[in-house]
Formats: structure tokens, C-alpha cells, sequence
């Protein structure tokens, strides 16, 4: 079912309510995979969607134009979740030349014989004229891959922004006035953390080119068009790839007897004596990586805990290592901490992680051989009061 966000540009994308795993993102509340239609002098279709729906996406477009009336299909971002409808959607568009540059051929050849498709490469700053629209191409290399690219509509102040400002939630409605902000804002940031956290600096560099623009409508890849909050969540990516942090301490734990969750516990009442400081606990084998790479992207401080399994952390909180350490996220402080039993290692291996990821221990880890005694817990209180203050400096 296709919405307009102007008369003559119609969203005709697919909404995915039942996705909950997109490489590895949770996503608890779906997905959409938006793709526009530009019906002009020449109509042009601006990205597509995942392979399964390209017949839900020819429907769309047919409730518009037929398909030989495609002049144009513009592939911002060769991902295939954009991208992987092409192979069976560019066959049924005679008439239609593939709009996109030169690195996103490369990619597309890599996943689909693109041999029988017409293709328009493009340069960064070239414009392509469709009657009363216009269509500038902005490269915005690394957000989040080499070939991604923006599409900006001078004439409607409208930029089509790819992954950028992206939410990975499924509604009916399509409008960022249409439901609350503070509940798109945390999408916007989930996704953030997950999909963009790492290339800040080309964020940044992506900010200061829209700054040239003006704009009074972003119509991303997924989730809502921001045409009301523009300032609000243009707001936000400011802040987050800036890597700016929080006055807050999470703390990361995975326990095999309760031990080390007594001293996570006991770490998150000494926070609590810290006033203005938030504190999050979260047991890594109930929480999604999805929701830990949230909580930290914008904390000062973490603690790390685990148990030892054969010699290492608990395999749960080696997957968030893994996971935190490609996403580069920017802790200031951090604590080890956990329990053994006859053989040690998680502790240290956390600690030797640490020096890896550049985060700044406060102290000494704190371990303690089957139970924590009345001492560990104190000394875990301590640390926990340690990183409050200095989450809070
Ligand atoms: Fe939504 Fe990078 O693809």
C-alpha cells in the first residue's frame, strides 16, 4: 500500500513485521524497507527492497504507473536489503536504466548479474533533471558502507537518506508526527548504535554537507519520515558522533553460581551512593547484544564481570567483547570483576581486553575464589562508587 509524502512521490515500500534477527540486530518491533516513487516527466524509483518482497514492491509501484514508464532506479546503498530486490525487479522495468556509483556497481556485481542491466554512473555532486524534480547525488562514503550515497530533491527540500536516520520498527503509520518521538528517538538510537557507531568521523562529515542543505523532510531507508523532528534527531546524530557520553554505569555480567552477580550487585549499589549518575545491570545471557551496544554507546563508565568457563569469560560475555569492540564504542572507565572456582581466567582475560579496546580501568579488578565474603562485596561497592564518580566528572 503506497503513502505520499508529496503528490507526485509516493512511498512504495514493504513493511516487515515479522523480522527479529537482521544480522544479528534484534529486531523486537520489525522493520520496513523503504523505497519512493518520483512520478515526473520521468518517474523514478529511488531504492528497492529485500529479495522476498520485490513482488510487494512491483504491486506498489503498479498501484502508481506500469512498469514500462520507469525511467530511473536510483541504488543508493548496495545492501541487500535495498539492494536485493534488483536482480528480479530490473528484468521487469524495460525501460528502466540503474542510477548509482561506480563502487555500488562493484557491489551489485558481487551479489547479482547485473550483464542485461542499462546503468548511469555517477559522480559525487552530479544532478540528474526528472521535469520538476531534480535528483543531487551526495556520496557519504562509510555510512555506513563504501558506496553509500545520498539523494537530495532541491525542489522539495527532501533528502533521501539511505540507512542515515534509519529506525528498524514496523507501523502502519509512516510519519514521524505519527507517533511519539521519544519512542522513535530510542529506535533511532538502537540503530545507530548498532548499524552506524563506528564511522562517526564520516557522520560528521555527512552533517556538515547537509548543513549546505535545505532540508524540511528526511525520508531514510527504514522506519519513519522525519518531517516534523528534523531538528530533534538531527540533534541527536550530532551527539552520538561526537561520541558523547553520559553521567551513567552499566554494568555487564554473565555468572554461572550467582557469585558474580552478587558482585555486580554489590557494584551497583556503590554507583547508587552517587547522586546524578543512572545505573543499568544487565545479565548478558537475558539481554540481547542489541540492547548492550544501546546502554553503552553513550556511557562513561562500564563494569565487566563474568565467571570462568574452562579458563575464559562465560562464551556469552566473549560475544559482547567481540561485539562492543567492533563497534568501537568509547568507555571511559571500567572495573573487571568475577569468581572462580579451582582454575581463573575471566577476570584476566577481561583485563588484557581492556588494554586492547583502550578502556581505563580504576583500579585493581575485583575476584574472589567460589563466594564473595563480606570484604569482596565491600571492595565491589567501593568500585562501583569509583565509577559513579567518575561518571559523573
Ligand atoms: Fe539498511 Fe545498510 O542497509
Amino acid at each position: 500500500m503506497r503513502t505520499s509524502l508529496f503528490p507526485d512521490i509516493h512511498w512504495v515500500g514493504y513493511v516487515d513485521w515479522n523480522i527479529r534477527d537482521f544480522h544479528s540486530y534484534k529486531t523486537f518491533r520489525g522493520a520496513t524497507y523503504n523505497a519512493y516513487l518520483i512520478q515526473d516527466e520521468k518517474v523514478a524509483l529511488i531504492d528497492s527492497v529485500k529479495k522476498p518482497f520485490a513482488a510487494n514492491l512491483l504491486e506498489n509501484i503498479q498501484e502508481c504507473v506500469s512498469l514500462d514508464k520507469i525511467d530511473y532506479v536510483v541504488c543508493n546503498h548496495a545492501e541487500q536489503d535495498h539492494a536485493g530486490a534488483l536482480a528480479v525487479i530490473m528484468p521487469q522495468l524495460p525501460n528502466a536504466t540503474l542510477v548509482c556509483n561506480a563502487r555500488c556497481v562493484d557491489a551489485l556485481k558481487g551479489y547479482a548479474d547485473i550483464s542485461g542491466w542499462k546503468i548511469q554512473t555517477v559522480a559525487n555532486g552530479d544532478t540528474l533533471s526528472l521535469g520538476q524534480n531534480t535528483l543531487h547525488f551526495l556520496f557519504t562514503p562509510m555510512v555506513h558502507w563504501p558506496e553509500s550515497m545520498m539523494t537530495y530533491v532541491p525542489e522539495k527540500k527532501l533528502l533521501f537518506s539511505m540507512d542515515g536516520f534509519g529506525q528498524h520498527i514496523a507501523s502502519s503509520e509512516r510519519f514521524d508526527d505519527e507517533l511519539p518521538l521519544e519512542f522513535l528517538i530510542e529506535e533511532a538510537k538502537t540503530y545507530y548504535a548498532n548499524i552506524v557507531y563506528p564511522y562517526g568521523r564520516q557522520v560528521q562529515t555527512t552533517l556538515e554537507a547537509a548543513a549546505g542543505l535545505e532540508i524540511q523532510m528526511i525520508a531514510p531507508s527504514h522506519g519513519v519520515i522525519w518531517r516534523k523532528n528534523l531538528g530533534a534527531i538531527l540533534e541527536q546524530y550530532q551527539k552520538w558522533s561526537t561520541r558523547t557520553v553520559e553521567p551513567k554505569v552499566v554494568i555487564l555480567y554473565d555468572t554461572m553460581w550467582e557469585s558474580t552477580e552478587q558482585m555486580a550487585q554489590a557494584i551497583y549499589e556503590g554507583v547508587l551512593t552517587v547522586p546524578g549518575v543512572t545505573a543499568t545491570l544487565m545479565h548478558v545471557r537475558k539481554t540481547s547484544l542489541t540492547q548492550i551496544a544501546t546502554a553503552v554507546m553513550d556511557a562513561r563508565c562500564v563494569a565487566m564481570g563474568s565467571a570462568t568457563l574452562n579458563t575464559l569469560p562465560m562464551p556469552t560475555m566473549a560475544a559482547v567483547m567481540n561485539y562492543v569492540q567492533g563497534l568501537r564504542l568509547p568507555v571511559e572507565f571500567t572495573v573487571a570483576f568475577g569468581s572462580h572456582g579451582w582454575g581463573r581466567g575471566a577476570v584476566e582475560e577481561l583485563t588484557a581486553w581492556f588494554a586492547k579496546v583502550q578502556w581505563n580501568p580504576i583500579g585493581e579488578p575485583v575476584k574472589c575464589k567460589w563466594r564473595p565474603d563480606a570484604e569482596t562485596l565491600e571492595k565491589c561497592r567501593n568500585a562501583g562508587q569509583v565509577l559513579g564518580e567518575k561518571a559523573r566528572s
